[in-house]
């Protein structure tokens, strides 16, 4: 199984932005911990990273009849970008998205998830390991 991560805006930034909220730890080690635990799993995994949400949107179209499933989390388009909700609503991927905060538990601004209406299951606040169990989701569905 081939799976694509997604993580959107500022999360190139972890481990200077906000270590109170996101942890300590670099978006460098968080390309270890994913690549390490698909490795476990025997899975392929492709990891993307972008400040923009038209680059997110045209790597979720060239997914399409490539990646058996999709690892999103958008950061701040979660709450704004219709256009990443429409993008996976038409490569019909399925996809996991993943928050490393509590999402749920801070802003009113923060507590729409547009991407999360086209997803099958949310996981936050888990850290880095949102995006481990978000794999064993997708295995588990794709069963
Ligand atoms: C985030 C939560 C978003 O609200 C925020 O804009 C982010 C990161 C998270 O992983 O907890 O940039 O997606």
């Amino acid at each position: 199984m081939k799976f694509l991560v997604i993580n959107g805006p500022n999360i190139n930034m972890l481990g200077i932005r906000e270590p109170d909220i996101y942890g300590k730890q670099s978006y460098k080690d968080l390309i270890k911990f994913v690549k390490d635990s698909a490795k476990q799993r025997s899975l392929k995994v492709k990891l993307f990273q972008s400040n923009s949400e038209a680059a997110i949107v045209t790597e979720i179209q060239k997914a399409y009849r490539h990646f058996d499933g999709i690892i999103i989390n958008p950061a701040a388009y979660t709450h704004t970008s219709v256009a990443i909700l429409d993008a996976l609503k038409a490569v019909a991927i399925p996809a996991v998205e993943v928050h490393i905060s509590k999402v749920p538990e801070r802003e009113a601004f923060r507590q729409v998830s547009y991407a999360g209406m086209y997803c099958f299951k949310t996981i936050t606040g888990l850290g880095f390991k949102g995006y481990e169990e978000a794999m064993d989701a997708l295995v588990e569905k794709l069963k």
